[in-house]
């Protein structure tokens, strides 16, 4: 038999009834098969689909039929056959392929399969484990490959978009130095200058920065990017970013052209279309309201402020959290009276995951307010608080009172939970806005000190830019023990994000471009001159040499697929995607090197003893 050598005539998935009569060649693996009445029937499949093939013991020389007989699942085969329509009754009108079968009158076996570790055809049950250590087999999963031609697509219309639009495809180096996006840097050792190390780039920020300066006004790069942080569903130590810089920019212009881009990958990929400009929230009211930066805007539920109305009540730790400076706001739950005790209490533990120190609930009955501190409402204070939060007769009003950043997580994450518990979010439907106003530092509690909400090259609003000097004159002036005091709380940067269904697909800014703003900045997270020059001297030196005005923003184009595929996790549009420990499990990568390699480097490992 020589069949094997000889080209296929046709993908599996693409015979029809026009083929009717017509000798195919076929290439693939055994996907199933059946034996009936004496007759074989597999279903051959690449990456088109399936198609019927039959072993008759009728057509076929005996010791060929019983080489049929002896096929297992993912067997490798080239089949010629006759294309033949299925008999009354045999059609199956789910396959493209449902009408017709081929009749195999020559066939080789091209390899063999073990036993598999898993069946291909049941996705859901196998753990993901033995799917991540098989991934060569997890991946010629139809539901599988079915993502990675997506992400071809999808490649291809972002390039032929973007290079219509004027931008110019760049590499950068992966070989880096540290590119500070707020995650630890991945570090690799220099064996040619010891004792030295590359950092990979968190994100290609400054090279497009560079470019910019460089005079190539529109970048556009498809990156990967590293940053060694704690992973979770929509997060890998590797992923890819479109990433976008162009010159002589307002966000507006940002905002229009990535506008065109998202619509142009819902059409093209979903054919799907979506508005073709964004609603744009400020950040405050995207946490007042929704108490997030990344609502998801596919049903409504608002919170609302409340903290002036608390704070006149009798409830006294509502009045006491006032006092100190706190945030008491409500979520209005339309048809949450019914709630039983068990719910309320897990809504409550719920929210004590996000630091809730309690959770207050209002019923709305016809007559009257049911509630633990109902008794502390006047009639016209009840009445006040239905209309403020728009709460009507069978509604549930939630309220939490603590610092600002936990009554936001716990009312955000709770308005969540409650719209999937009560399925108020419609499936495949998308809703986008950019958020814009972002502060431009934001506090870290652990260690009590102003960060860079975005990253430190982004530019303040030019209005606020006095609040840097006002910091800068007496830095220890505003060490009061409330980091509100501090002028670099009301400083806003011109970053902007886009949020669809609660994650953040992408974010970006417009960048300093004057030397002198971005010494301010630097100093004001406390990098100063000297460190400045030692780690970023080349951008301070290119911000001097005529930095044209510029920005810029990056996607994430791994959670983008996962949106579009409707998935909920990154790995299943990464071919070959990290676990949540940050491993391989297929290449069982990272591994412990040789002594040869690590003495070539002058490295040696110092791991703490076991206990
Ligand atoms: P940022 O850090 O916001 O911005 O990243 C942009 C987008 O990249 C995606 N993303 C990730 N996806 C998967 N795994 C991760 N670990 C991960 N981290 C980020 C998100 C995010 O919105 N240089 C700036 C962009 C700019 O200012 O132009 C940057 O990297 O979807
Ligand atoms: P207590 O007086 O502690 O029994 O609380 C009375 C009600 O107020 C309970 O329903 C608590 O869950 C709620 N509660 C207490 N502290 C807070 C808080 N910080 N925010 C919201 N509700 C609270």
């Amino acid at each position: 038999m020589t069949i094997g050598g000889e080209r296929r005539t046709c993908y599996c998935g693409e015979v029809r009834p026009a083929h009717i009569g017509q000798q195919i060649v076929l290439k693939g693996w055994v996907h199933r098969r059946r034996d009936h009445g004496g007759v074989i029937f597999v279903d051959l499949r690449d990456r088109t689909g399936l198609c019927q093939v039959v072993f008759n013991p009728e057509n076929l020389s005996a010791d060929v039929f019983e080489q049929a007989s002896r096929l297992k699942d993912e067997f490798v085969l080239a089949v010629r056959g006759t294309v033949r329509e299925r008999p009354e009754g045999t059609l199956n009108p789910n396959l493209p392929t449902g009408a017709i079968e081929a009749l195999v009158s020559e066939f080789d076996i091209l390899n063999f399969c073990q036993p598999m570790p898993f069946k291909l055809d049941e996705y859901t049950t196998v753990n993901e484990e033995q799917r991540l250590i098989y991934r060569f087999l997890d991946l010629r999963r139809p539901e599988m490959q079915r993502n990675f031609f997506m992400r071809h697509k999808f490649y291809q219309v972002v390039r032929a978009y973007l290079s219509g639009q004027g931008f110019l495809e760049f590499t950068t180096p992966v070989l880096s130095n540290s590119t500070p996006e707020g995650a630890r840097d991945f570090l690799v050792p220099s064996r040619l200058n010891p004792g030295t190390f590359f950092a990979l780039p968190q994100s290609p920020q400054l090279f497009k920065q560079l470019l910019m300066v460089a005079g190539y006004d529109k970048y556009y790069q498809i990156a990967t990017c590293f940053r060694d942080e704690d992973l979770r569903a929509n997060r890998q130590p590797e992923f890819a970013q479109i990433d976008i810089e162009a010159s002589f920019v307002t966000p507006e212009d940002i905002f229009a052209a990535m506008e065109g881009l998202i619509v142009r990958i819902w059409k093209e990929c979903l054919g799907m279309d979506v508005p073709t400009t964004f609603q744009r929230i400020p950040y405050p009211e995207a946490m007042l309201k929704y108490g997030s930066d990344k609502p998801d805007l596919r049903f409504d539920l608002p919170i609302t402020e409340m903290t002036d109305f608390f704070a006149d009540t009798q409830i006294k730790v509502f009045a006491q959290i006032s006092a100190n400076r706190g945030r008491i706001r409500a979520l209005r739950v339309p048809g949450g009276a019914v709630f039983s005790r068990k719910q309320l209490d897990d809504y409550t533990s719920f929210a004590g995951i996000y630091g809730a120190k309690g959770l207050a609930w209002f019923k709305v009955l016809e007559t009257e307010l049911q509630s633990p501190l109902a008794k502390f409402l006047s009639p016209e204070q009840i009445g006040e608080l239905k209309q403020r939060t728009g709460a009507q007769a069978g509604d549930i009003i939630f309220v939490v009172a603590d610092r600002e950043k936990i009554v936001c997580d716990s009312l955000g994450q709770l308005r969540l939970k409650i719209a999937a518990d009560m399925n108020l979010i419609p499936e495949g439907s998308f809703s986008f806005a950019w958020i814009v106003d972002f502060p431009m530092f934001e506090y870290a509690e652990r260690d009590k000190v102003y960060t860079p909400s975005h990253h430190p090259f982004t530019s303040p609003m030019a209005e606020d830019v006095h609040l840097l000097d006002e910091y800068a004159a007496d830095p220890s002036k505003w060490n009061t023990g409330h980091p509100d005091d501090n002028p670099l709380r009301r400083v806003h940067a011109l970053a902007y994000d886009l949020a669809v269904n609660g994650e953040e697909l992408g974010g970006g800014s417009i960048r300093i471009h004057r030397r002198d703003i971005q010494n301010k900045v630097f100093r004001a997270i406390g990098i100063d001159e000297e460190a400045a020059r030692t780690k970023f001297g080349f951008l301070l030196d290119a911000l001097s040499y005529g930095a044209p005005p510029h920005g810029g923003i990056a996607f994430g184009v791994d959670r983008m697929l996962m949106l579009l595929l409707g998935g909920k996790s990154i790995r299943e549009v990464i071919a070959f995607p990290k676990t949540q420990s940050g491993s391989d499990l297929m290449l069982d990568a990272p591994s412990a090197v040789d002594d040869a390699q690590l003495k070539e480097l002058f490295i040696r490992v110092d791991l703490p003893s076991e206990r």
